[in-house]
């Protein structure tokens, strides 16, 4: 399964409401500008299995090992049709969530426990993590209230605060034993301001590439 990536792999991460998609096409542009080919994709889906399975998962009711192997399940068709394939051919995958969303909801949130997502990440993608993974960080209050602002909440948006303490608790832990991979982001702060970040973060990952 073992691919020669040439390409590179961004991820997004963070609970519902941290500004991940609000950033997508804003990192999808500033790639572009700099003469990167990116393919913008996302999880649960990326592609029409996937894209149904992620119908299922967030909107019906499932036993929480039914929903963690849905998730991997999409993730392995993801990974298959999409991500690989684009990588060996020298194109980066700006991916809205990954395996650290395992980790965090169904490990942290529905309190699965690290082991069960590690046992089938090895099975899964052994040799595959993205490249650089950005956190968006942010008070659980701040991240709630955007969002009851923003849409119709899906199976998970609508749990209760609990749920979101430990699946960012989840994902802190996941973050600090891989610093090198995890770019934190602190998006309580305007969305210009992380911008900035994000512009400076990507400048320097495309210098980086082009000079391997
Ligand atoms: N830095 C920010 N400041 C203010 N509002 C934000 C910021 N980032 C995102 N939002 C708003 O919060 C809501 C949720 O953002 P979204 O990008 O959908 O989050 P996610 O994809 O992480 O669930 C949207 O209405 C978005 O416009
Ligand atoms: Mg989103």
């Amino acid at each position: 399964m073992s691919a020669i990536k040439n390409g590179l792999f961004l991820s997004l991460e963070g609970v519902d409401g941290a500004g991940k998609s609000t950033h997508i096409p804003f990192i999808e542009t500033h790639l572009q500008r700099l003469g990167i080919e990116v393919v913008v994709t996302r999880e649960p889906g990326g592609t029409v299995l996937g894209e149904t399975l992620r119908e299922l998962l967030l909107h019906k009711d499932m036993d929480i090992r039914t929903e963690t192997l849905l998730m991997f399940a999409a993730r392995n068709e993801h990974i298959k049709q999409v991500i690989e394939p684009a990588l060996v051919q020298g194109k980066w995958i700006l991916c809205d969530r990954f395996s650290d969303a395992s980790f965090a909801y169904q490990g942290g949130g529905r309190e699965l426990g690290a082991t069960a997502i590690e046992t089938l990440e090895q099975w899964v993608h052994p040799d595959l993590q993205p490249d650089q993974t950005w956190l968006f960080d942010l008070p659980l209050e701040i991240a709630t209230q955007r969002l009851q602002n923003s849409r119709v909440l899906d199976r998970f948006e609508q749990e209760q605060a609990a749920f979101f303490v430990r699946t960012q608790q989840f994902y802190h832990q996941r973050a600090q034993q891989d610093p090198h991979r995890f770019s934190l982001v602190d998006s309580s702060q305007p969305i210009h301001t992380i911008q900035q970040q994000l512009q400076q973060q990507l400048h320097h990952l495309v210098e980086l590439w082009q000079s391997r």
